[in-house]
């Protein structure tokens, strides 16, 4: 019932951030296009073999790979129909794949999770086979039942209400995301208006059904103001924003960063641990996001996102002692910062671009690179390619508990502090900054570190009917997979990782064009929503 987030970090002065990461200072609203791969490929002055300058450093070498973007966009989409095609045989119409034994499981009520999350994707990919079939299945649910077996979790009942609001945020984002996109533009796929409008009136049945589990102070309010906006009842939204108020009004350890374990039910911040990963949901990612979905009624929102960043950059900030290099926001426990992040942080680098073009803000940028550039640096140094779930650089924690992976930290700058985390697999958000990085730099280096992680997850990760996580990310093999295909794999993973590589550009990608317009605003699902400030679709 309590949602918390685990601790661990470092203060560093500020004299420290001299070491930023390298870039060029990034500058707003650049008079052109960003600067281009092809663009720098076309100067060949030291190194003739090289397609363009970054395509190989002192620990990586990018130089095998396709250049041709069509190649490697059409690779990813043979991936989410062998993802898609194990789960429609094996699945359909459960909740999860089971790929290594042909089985299904019911993660999320039983209403078919993975087609709700996986059509949007199938949208932006233009797969009208998959997309004609979610949208016939849509319809026919009916969320005032729970179809989901009740399972035993820690000797408690879960069956639908630990999690609804969970549950709920999923399949509300995944209708409304195709909607918006089908309605705008993906219009050309030709989708029947019914249908497409049965994805609204569907939305709304299942915010009716379960309008009770949004009265908690926790979640993505993005998702039911969205709703409101596009039905005209304010009531979704107004829910929203009451349970932000909770966390607005938690005790600051710094200005805009607040301890993260609250409880579900009372709002109340319990302790004074907090980062950018509290709880299941980021609260401080979807600040900026909801500053971009309609600037005009979230200001305070940016205001306080403003805060956190700034109070970030100015408390939070380190650098691991043997890669001075790298740059990392740890967490903190009271005003203690801890040499400490996770994989789920790693979205922080695509939040910090999106800040920066938003508002301005040239510092929030090289931050931003940075960050991304760290989990980058993760997943090059996992043998597998899949970057872990905990990076430490505490050494301290390393000379007394860790000595086998002393030569891991010497040349990654991070470890795992926790033997027991080893596996992981099917992470999105450090594949979600490198796309806002290509986007705003136009630099294909953060094309080729998101190639890196789709070979290595195709090599590693494909098992049976589907994908899974490996159990070993620092065994090149990954020693063996485990056996469940996470619908976000589809939603999240495989989209990013289809937009940094498509060849051609859209209006429903982040950071678009020259202006870096940002005329969609991608939840943390990674299901695009059409901003209000625009004109409606
Ligand atoms: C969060 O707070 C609750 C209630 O005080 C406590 O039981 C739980 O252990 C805390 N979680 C963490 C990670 O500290
Ligand atoms: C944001 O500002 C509006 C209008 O000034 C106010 O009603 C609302 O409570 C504020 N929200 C938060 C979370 O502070
Ligand atoms: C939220 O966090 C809790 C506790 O860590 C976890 O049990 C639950 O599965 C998470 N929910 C989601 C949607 O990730
Ligand atoms: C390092 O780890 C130790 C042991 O867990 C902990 O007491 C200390 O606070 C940590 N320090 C930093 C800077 O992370
Ligand atoms: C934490 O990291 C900082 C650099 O960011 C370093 O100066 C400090 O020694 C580290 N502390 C520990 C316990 O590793
Ligand atoms: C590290 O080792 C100490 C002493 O053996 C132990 O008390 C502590 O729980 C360990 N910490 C971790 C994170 O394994
Ligand atoms: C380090 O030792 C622990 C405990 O024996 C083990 O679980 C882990 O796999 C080892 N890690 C490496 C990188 O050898
Ligand atoms: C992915 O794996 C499949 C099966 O091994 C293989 O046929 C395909 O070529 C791989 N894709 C890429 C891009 O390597
Ligand atoms: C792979 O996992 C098995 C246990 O399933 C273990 O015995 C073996 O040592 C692991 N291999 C490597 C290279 O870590
Ligand atoms: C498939 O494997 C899972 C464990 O990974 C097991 O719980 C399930 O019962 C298996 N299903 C079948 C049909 O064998």
């Amino acid at each position: 019932m309590f949602q918390s987030i685990p601790t661990t970090l470092a203060l560093l002065t500020a004299s420290a951030l001299s070491f930023a990461w390298p870039p060029p200072s990034w500058s707003p609203h650049p008079h052109g296009p960003p600067p281009t791969w092809q663009q720098h490929g076309n100067h060949h002055h030291h190194d003739d073999e090289l397609a363009y300058p970054r395509q190989r450093g002192p620990d990586y070498d990018y130089t095998s790979f396709t250049q041709d973007q069509q190649s490697r966009a059409d690779a990813i989409i043979a991936q989410f129909r062998f993802a898609w095609s194990g789960y429609y045989t094996h699945a359909y119409p459960h909740d999860d794949l089971l790929p290594k034994n042909n089985s299904f499981s019911d993660s999320r009520n039983g209403w078919g999770l993975l087609m709700f999350d996986a059509l949007d994707t199938a949208i932006i990919m233009e797969q009208k086979d998959i997309v004609d079939i979610i949208l016939d299945f849509i319809p026919t649910v009916d969320f005032s039942r729970n179809n989901a077996e009740p399972v035993q979790e820690d000797g408690v009942e879960n069956a639908v209400s630990t999690s609804l609001f969970e549950t709920t945020i999923r399949y509300l984002g995944g209708m409304l995301g195709a909607y918006d996109l089908l309605k705008g533009p993906f219009g050309h796929l030709g989708v029947e208006e019914g249908k497409v409008d049965a994805l609204l009136s569907q939305a709304g049945s299942l915010a009716d059904a379960v309008k009770s589990a949004f009265d908690t102070p926790t979640g993505i309010p993005v998702n039911l103001q969205h709703l409101s906006d596009l039905t005209g009842n304010p009531e979704y939204g107004d829910l929203a924003q009451k349970a932000e108020s909770y966390w607005f009004n938690g005790d600051e350890i710094w200005p805009g960063l607040t301890g993260g374990n609250f409880s579900v039910q009372t709002g109340e911040i319990q302790d004074q641990y907090g980062g950018w990963t509290s709880g299941n949901d980021s609260a401080y990612e979807y600040l900026i996001k909801m500053y971009v979905y309609d600037p005009e009624r979230y200001q305070n929102y940016s205001e306080r996102w403003q805060a956190a960043a700034d109070s970030t950059i100015a408390h939070l900030i380190g650098h691991p002692s043997s890669r001075p290099d790298l740059t990392m926001a740890g967490a903190f426990d009271g005003n203690m910062v801890e040499n400490y992040t996770e994989q789920l942080a790693c979205f922080i680098g695509g939040n910090f671009i999106l800040g920066a073009t938003v508002l301005d803000r040239s510092d929030y940028m090289d931050y931003g690179l940075a960050f991304s550039e760290f989990c980058a640096n993760g997943y090059r140094y996992a043998a597998s390619g899949i970057g872990p779930i905990e990076y430490s650089w505490n050494t301290t924690l390393l000379a007394s508990n860790f000595t086998n992976q002393t030569s891991l930290y010497e040349n990654a700058g991070w470890f795992i502090p926790d033997n027991t985390a080893y596996h992981n697999g099917q992470a999105p958000e450090a594949v979600e900054s490198w796309y806002y990085a290509y986007q705003v730099t136009g630099d294909q280096y953060w094309r080729d570190v998101a190639w890196a992680y789709t070979l290595a997850q195709n090599r590693t990760e494909r098992v049976g009917s589907g994908f899974s996580s490996v159990n070993d990310v620092l065994v090149e093999s990954g020693n063996g997979t485990q056996n469940f295909m996470a619908s976000y794999m589809l939603a999240e993973v495989l989209k990013y990782e289809y937009l940094i590589q498509k060849p051609f550009g859209g209006m429903y990608d982040v950071e678009f064009g020259k202006g870096n317009e940002n005329s969609f605003v991608y939840n943390t699902e990674a299901h695009p929503f059409r901003v209000r400030a625009k004109e409606p679709v």
